[in-house]
């Protein structure tokens, strides 16, 4: 494993967090969950039917898993308060108990509310279920974080070579939206800049420092897209006076320190930022596949930033050690919360 998750797995066991895996019979999240409690780092709870659960268990040789708990997404009676929970988040939303009863059904929504009922921390899923199931269920049952407008995924892009040396604090940038908002506006844009920044301090544990990124440095285009990334970059640092930040600015100017000093002198983020933004969701969800595959860094996330209690997602690709290290960081942003 990376230094950086060395360093999270550390402070996950000190400070011990309890996650949800709602795909319970998926081999990847069994075998990442075996160790997982192997090691100490978190606690688990599978939702899932016990004896199909223990036939994968038997079936991949594991020994850690029979201390995870296990709820029984079909145990209605038991089941009764959260289908109550739901009903009272969503019935402004025209929704009746018997919606809300059928709901619970759904291990994606019975595990968040699990969570807003106070009995986890976190929850890790997608090695099944598509994107956006996973953020709807997150999104319906435990909201955005108290200031924060909405939510917005992050990818910590660990640099690999020369690379690494040249760019980002000790190899590590952190890019986003690379995973939520097709189309944010200038508000949702600047909400991105000032999570992504918190994420990057708290998470990635690099001193951000922001650019806003565009196919224009500081007017030297326009366009709709190019103002709406200069109103972004206003309105973040109105939101956060003290974040180091700067933007429109190209790829280029805001990474390289020569481009940087030619287009924007006098700015300090142009040519040194870490902290990468981009103008909406197919340029930062390219972006950073891109930069994975060319270059051989490493892309943990999407970091799902801006939820009320952390929710993550995984790739349907994924492998044991992924989930294993998305669990880490969930355990991680639920400390950072409390
Ligand atoms: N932040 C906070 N809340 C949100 C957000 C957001 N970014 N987007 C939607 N919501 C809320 C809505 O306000 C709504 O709340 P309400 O029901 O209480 O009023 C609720 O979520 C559900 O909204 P919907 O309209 O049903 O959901 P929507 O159609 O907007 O879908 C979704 C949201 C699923 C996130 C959608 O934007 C999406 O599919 N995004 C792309 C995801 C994706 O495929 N990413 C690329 C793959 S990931 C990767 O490659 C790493």
């Amino acid at each position: 494993m990376e230094p950086l998750f060395e360093k999270l797995k550390s402070n996950a066991v000190a400070h011990r967090q309890c996650i949800i895996l709602p795909e319970s019979t998926e081999p990847r999240t069994l075998t990442a969950a075996d160790k997982i409690i192997g090691d100490k780092v978190a606690d688990i709870v599978l939702i899932g039917h016990a004896d199909e659960i223990d036939a994968k268990v038997k079936e991949l040789g594991l020994t850690h898993i029979g201390e995870a708990r296990i709820i029984n997404p079909d145990d209605e009676e038991a089941n009764e308060k959260y289908a109550q929970l739901f009903y009272e988040l969503r019935k402004s939303k025209g929704i009746t108990i018997e919606d809300a009863r059928k709901k619970i059904h759904d291990p994606l929504y019975l595990g968040c509310l699990l969570i807003k009922n106070g009995e986890a921390d976190g929850q890790v899923a997608g090695a099944l279920n598509t994107t956006g199931n996973v953020l709807r269920a997150a999104f319906q049952v435990l909201k955005t974080a108290p200031g924060v407008s909405v939510v917005s995924g992050a990818f910590i892009m660990i640099l690999k070579g020369e690379a690494a040396k040249l760019y980002g604090q000790d190899g590590i940038m952190v890019f986003a939206d690379c995973a939520v908002m097709p189309d944010p506006d200038e508000k949702q844009l600047a909400q991105v800049a000032v999570s992504t920044a918190k994420t990057a301090r708290e998470i990635a544990g690099i001193d951000p420092v922001v650019a806003m990124l565009s196919f224009s440095t500081k007017g030297s285009a326009s366009s709709d897209s190019v103002t709406k990334v200069a109103n972004a970059t206003a309105i973040a640092k109105e939101m956060d006076p003290t974040m180091k930040i700067d933007g429109e600015l190209q790829a280029d100017a805001a990474i390289v320190p020569s481009v940087g000093a030619s287009k924007a002198p006098g700015s300090t983020v142009a040519g040194h930022a870490n902290v990468l933004v981009f103008p909406d969701l197919g340029v930062g969800n390219i972006a950073y596949k891109l930069v994975q595959r060319l270059s051989g860094a490493t892309a943990a996330g999407p970091v799902l930033q801006g939820l009320a209690a952390p929710v993550n997602d995984l790739s349907r690709g994924c492998s044991w050690e992924d989930i294993y290290k998305t669990i880490v960081i969930t355990c991680n942003q639920a400390i950072n919360r409390k």
